[in-house]
């Protein structure tokens, strides 16, 4: 396996690659690699012959305030857990690599950023575009894979590739949960045994809603009021950011459920911000 810090080294593996006729897929991540980002890397391994994995802390996705300091680094154990799945290369620039002086051109969606994490987080999903779009020109892979957890990137990513006419396929692959549910993120290591004992709460609220949709109970507002109760109950130490029912295409509000229906939650558990969301849909439909 490869370790590629230069994006002229990493185009010419590319393309070395693609004259071989191999098909490249792209794992794109921040680092601190876990479970969850692992079976990104299956996904890719079984529908392309070369996987690349990207370790890179963006800092243009980071808002002021947020943990771009202390966001997890361990190259050394990504590289070593990518190794074990077969990653081909993980290319891991440098932040001056990636965002030279004078660079001044970024991605901005205009109508699926707005809402969900996008109201508390303005111009992170600017950053998370440009990066993307970076990291597609460079590696030119046939499919990027994606985890469903950021449902709101991956829907952002899906709208770029199509209204910039990116000629490749994006990926969406299920949420990895630990046994008691809780989504993996790389986030989950900032909470403590309590807070990690109650962060539950937010994928026991996302079943809540999965039942009562099943159940018949298709009002938002009802299913939104008794998502909250359940995670309002009193103990500390669970802010929460937004609980939203949206339409799972263009991500907004609806009153009722009908169809597939995206139900997303986003609060902040000690210093960690925790995001996660089910698919919900009625039993009829
Ligand atoms: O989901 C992430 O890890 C990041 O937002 C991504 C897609 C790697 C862009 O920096």
């Amino acid at each position: 396996m490869d370790v590629i810090s230069s994006i002229e080294e990493m185009r010419q593996d590319s393309a070395r690659a693609r004259a071989r006729g191999q098909r490249i897929g792209l794992v794109p991540t921040l680092g601190a690699l876990h479970e969850g980002h692992l079976s990104l890397v299956r996904v890719a391994r079984e529908r392309t012959d070369r996987v690349v994995v990207s370790v890179f802390v963006n800092p243009t996705q980071f808002g002021e305030g947020e943990d771009l300091e202390c966001y997890p680094r361990d190259l050394e154990r990504d590289t070593a857990l990518c190794r074990e799945e077969g990653v081909a290369v993980v290319f891991a620039p440098s932040a001056r690599e990636m965002y030279p002086a004078g660079h001044s051109v970024y991605v901005d969606e205009q109508d699926v950023s707005t809402g969900l994490c996008g109201a508390s987080r303005p111009g992170h999903f600017r950053g998370v575009l440009t990066v993307v779009a970076k990291l597609l020109n460079i590696v030119g892979p046939d499919i990027a894979v994606f985890g469903q957890k950021d449902a709101q990137q991956a829907c952002l990513v899906r709208r770029m590739v199509t209204d910039l006419d990116i000629p490749m396929g994006i990926v969406v692959a299920p949420i990895v949960r630990e046994e008691d549910g809780l989504a993996m993120s790389s986030r989950n290591r900032y909470l403590s045994p309590e807070e990690r004992k109650r962060a539950t709460c937010l994928y026991r609220a996302l079943c809540l809603a999965r039942q009562l949709v099943e159940g018949g109970v298709v009002d938002t507002g009802v299913i939104r009021e008794r998502m909250r109760a359940l995670i309002d109950d009193g103990a500390p130490p669970v802010a929460i950011e937004y609980i939203e029912i949206v339409d799972n295409r263009r991500l907004k509000p609806v009153d009722c459920v009908e169809g597939e229906t995206l139900v997303a939650v986003a609060a902040r558990v000690g210093s960690a911000r925790l995001i996660d969301n089910v698919v919900v849909k009625p039993a009829c439909s």
